[in-house]
């Protein structure tokens, strides 16, 4: 597959796009951008203060601009998506336009074991989507389910992530696009 192009990795939240993306980057020579962190930046506040004082309306706006500025920009990197980035139909053709979109996907009782250790080490702040009193598998469950037609309507390849840690993913990614290492 081409790769004089950007990789985007989308999913779910804690299905681990930053942590498989650092490793795909480094693997690849390239710099990994994260759109949560680029809209911290842009704001000058964390993803959980912009939905406790704006909103998510607020912080989707942010995140819309933040994906625009990655794809945009040069050289090509690996870009990790925020999980509800795919909701907005822009970012989806953009990103397949400009990227190699790659789906990492687990299924939800993975999803809360990856999260909880950010949940408590927040307090319960750190995922405002989850700080609702509801159970986390309840909530990462639906959005999942909300979510499956925009993810895979973006995606050019799927990659499983059950069962695998980091290292494993990030190999599993290379070899499902084809990109060799250097
Ligand atoms: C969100 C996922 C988060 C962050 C925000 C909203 C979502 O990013 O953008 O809390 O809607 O799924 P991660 O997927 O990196 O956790």
């Amino acid at each position: 597959m081409d790769d004089r192009r950007h990789l985007v990795l989308i999913g779910m939240m804690g299905v681990g796009k930053s942590s498989v993306g650092r490793r795909v980057a480094l693997r690849l020579g390239r710099q990994l951008l994260d759109t949560d962190r680029l809209v911290e930046e842009e704001a000058g506040s964390t993803v959980a203060e912009i939905f406790a004082a704006e909103g998510e309306p607020a912080f989707r706006a942010l995140e819309n601009a933040a994906v625009r500025r990655a794809l945009e920009s040069e050289p090509f990197a690996v870009i990790a998506f925020g999980g509800g980035a795919v909701l907005e139909p822009a970012n989806r053709g953009l990103a397949r336009e400009l990227a190699l979109v790659v789906w990492l996907q687990a299924p939800a009782r993975e999803l809360v074991r990856r999260v909880s250790g950010s949940m408590r080490r927040s307090g319960g702040t750190a995922r405002p989507l989850l700080d609702q009193g509801r159970p986390p598998e309840v909530v990462l469950d639906e959005l999942a389910r909300q979510r499956e037609e925009a993810y895979r309507a973006t995606a050019h390849v799927l990659v499983d992530t059950a069962g695998r840690s980091p290292g494993q993913a990030a190999t599993a990614v290379l070899v499902a696009t084809g990109w060799a290492p250097g």
